[in-house]
């Protein structure tokens, strides 16, 4: 990790605080856009991101480019200091380009196009779709791209989807034939003659669908892939249109967190900085702090997609309007949640949207600026307060950055396999979820977390963790052996290691990519249990359940830390550990709660000298902890999710070993005992 400040935007190198801004819906409105301004100014906003919506209105027929209203609209925002993240349009197309080439309309796997309707869905691979989203990049980048105000390129919009038209069976079968080049490879890899489903050449191949081929795991695995490829592809033409014109000004596109859709780490390879869409359900009863783990989870997966810190793209300021049960924010909740974006590494606090549409499916969800057009309401007070804070800090932490000794391997490949594999538990295998089980220890104990891809390096690691790591590809075998030889601490979990990269399962011979010695043991078999079943086992002195599955593991070098205390099996090994190399490999072959996994990183991080940023200070549960850092200082994040009052001791002397005082985030040094309101941030500096 660079000690350098972590400038995303050059031309307007701060905290940006703003979010999508439609004024195309208000252009017969000038009074309307005039007071926008105003409003924003009030509620220090800084940055919008303008046009993802606009087409019919910058091109409302055929290469007739409406420009002027848009030029005009950046010259005012800027002359108030507002500047602009500028999007390519081609997330909705007007209705004159289907009509003109229906190519652009997707295929469904059932072999129907699309009537015109919707968003976020064309054909990733019509050529005409792609000339005409070149030509409204070319014309936008040629106007837009020397004025001082537009500081980044928003491509599209949430890219998403699939679409099954000749012209992407084409490409698929290409794709398939230049990483397979022979049918017969393709059909090793893809297992086919099971079922006697071996193909006789590509030109057979068609994509996976619930009314056909189905069952090949291979084959709905290269898919998904090459939907990510079509997609990236696609996305790759845009960007290279607006850099021919604009190469100083950076791009990204914002995604959609822990989404299955794509596979991000691939998108992410072109784009300067990653943006995301962060739309927690907060408030349904009982799930806050699983919601805030799971979201400062996705942050952390986001900020490491290219190590480096993002830009939160969009959130709300209130609620969404499309949850079966639309909560609004409860107050604290909307600054607790932007600034725990910020700690773990955004870049900024941007909603979707500035001003709430009047019509359309979304004009119940909150904007900064309400149907009451008004500054004195509830929701635009948070977000105006929460504008001035972040103008006040933003010195201190833009460009900081986050720094880990813990690694969690997301990997979204391995996931689309669990998914689609069969047995040995075909539901309830919730991986998200069992990725954030893990990670809930870290984020309570104030130490940080890398969420990486599977193809991500570890070298920079203390500990690395691979929950239900199904898939074994991208080399990730290779680097944690290495890892563990040269002295990292490794824990992996039930179900982990089964397959390779085309789902094949490794066999006896493949003891080396199964990491068998790496973690001396050998799995033989496993069980699953139904919700209403569990097993037990003792940790040093303390019960604990387990449930979903139960590997049955027999133990080569490795040692048994716990065992099964029920059922046949009673006895096997629960949690293993090995020492391999200078390093040490745990396994934990079944799942349990978070006293176990408690109990057990304890004693991993004491062993491998892990410590939280507030050093041994008990934390309550329900607060979340993250930090960013620069040479002279770390900042805390530490955040309650609960709704009742917390208090956290902390003495000045508990804080991780060479660091000293504690001092809120504006200078007084903090009192030992920290009162937390619920929803309640709180900036710490540690020096
Ligand atoms: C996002 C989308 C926005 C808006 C928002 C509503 O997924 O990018 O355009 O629809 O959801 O929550």
């Amino acid at each position: 990790m660079s000690l350098q400040k972590e400038i995303l935007t050059p031309k307007y190198p701060h905290l940006l605080h703003g979010g999508d801004y439609n004024p195309e819906q208000w252009l017969d409105k000038p009074e309307i856009l005039k007071r926008d301004i105003e409003l924003m100014k009030k509620a220090k906003i800084n940055c919008v991101s303008l046009g993802i919506f606009a087409w019919s209105k910058l091109e409302p027929s055929k290469d007739d480019f409406h420009l002027d209203w848009m030029e005009e609209i950046i010259n005012n925002l800027y002359s108030a200091g507002i500047y602009v993240d500028l999007a390519t349009p081609s997330g909705a197309r007007p209705r004159w380009i289907a009509k003109e080439n229906c190519e652009v309309l997707r295929v469904d796997e059932r072999g129907k196009r699309a009537h015109f309707g919707g968003r976020h869905n064309h054909c990733m691979s019509s050529p005409y779709y792609r000339d005409r989203v070149a030509k409204i990049d070319m014309v936008l980048a040629k106007r837009f791209s020397d004025h001082p105000g537009v500081i980044m390129w928003h491509i599209s919009n949430e890219f998403e989807g699939e679409c099954h038209c000749d012209l992407c069976q084409q490409a698929f079968r290409r794709y398939l034939r230049d990483k397979y080049t022979t049918i017969g490879n393709l059909n090793r890899a893809w297992w086919t003659t099971f079922w006697s489903h071996d193909y006789s050449g590509f030109e057979e191949i068609e994509s996976p669908k619930d009314s056909g081929e189905n069952t090949v795991n291979g084959l709905t695995l290269d898919w998904k892939r090459f939907v990510t490829n079509q997609t990236v592809d696609f996305m790759n033409n845009e960007i290279n249109t607006v850099k021919k014109y604009a190469p100083n000004i950076p791009v990204t596109t914002n995604m959609m967190g822990l989404s299955d859709v794509l596979c991000y780490p691939r998108l992410a390879q072109k784009l300067d900085f990653v943006s995301w869409d962060s739309y927690p359900n907060w408030h349904e009863p009982g799930q806050n702090t699983y919601e805030g783990a799971l979201t400062s989870f996705t942050h952390d997966y986001m900020r490491c997609l290219k190590n480096r810190p993002f830009i939160l793209m969009e959130s709300t300021t209130s609620t969404v309007n499309w949850r079966p049960v639309c909560k609004i924010k409860k107050p604290g909740m909307h600054r607790l949640s932007m600034l725990d974006a910020i700690g773990h590494g955004s870049q900024s606090a941007m909603y979707f949207q500035i001003r709430q549409s009047l019509g359309g499916p979304e004009k119940f969800h909150s904007a900064v600026i309400s149907h009451l057009d008004s500054d004195d309401t509830r929701v635009f007070k948070e977000v105006a307060s929460l504008g001035e804070e972040l103008e006040s800090v933003s010195d201190i932490i833009y460009g900081t950055y986050n720094y880990s000794e813990v690694a969690i391997i997301y990997d979204k490949e391995s996931k689309w396999a669990l998914d689609g594999s069969s047995g040995p538990r075909n539901e309830s295998l919730d991986y998200d979820r069992t990725c954030v089980s893990f990670y809930e220890y870290f984020w309570q104990h104030g130490i940080n977390v890398d969420v990486i891809d599977s193809s991500a390096s570890l070298d920079e690691y203390k500990l690395v963790i691979a929950p239900m790591l199904y898939m074994y590809h991208n080399g990730i075998e290779e680097r944690i052996r290495k890892f563990v030889q040269r002295g990292g601490y490794v824990v992996s979990t039930a179900f982990s290691g089964y397959v390779n990269e085309t789902d094949l399962c490794f066999s006896g011979n493949d003891a080396d990519r199964k990491l068998s010695d790496v973690f001396g043991i050998c799995i033989e078999e496993i069980d699953a249990l139904y919700d209403e079943e569990s097993n037990l086992t003792t940790f040093e002195g303390k019960e604990y359940p387990l449930h979903t599955l139960c590997e049955i593991v027999k133990c080569v070098d490795a040692k048994a830390l716990s065992v099964y205390e029920k059922d046949f099996y009673k006895g096997f090994p629960v949690i293993t550990v090995n020492k391999y190399g200078d390093g040490t490999a745990y396994h934990i072959a079944s799942y349990s709660d978070q006293g176990l996994y408690d109990a057990l990183f304890n004693r991993i991080c004491d062993e491998a000298g892990i410590y939280g940023v507030l050093g041994n200070t008990r934390i309550p549960p329900g607060i979340g902890i993250v930090s960013r850092r620069d040479k002279n200082r770390i900042i805390v994040f530490a955040g309650n999710y609960t709704d009742e009052r917390q208090i956290m001791h902390l003495c000045r002397n508990s804080v991780s070993p060479g660091r000293k005082a504690i001092y809120y985030i504006n200078g007084d040094i903090a009192e030992c005992d920290m009162y937390f309101d619920p929803f309640e941030m709180k900036m710490i500096m540690v020096k």
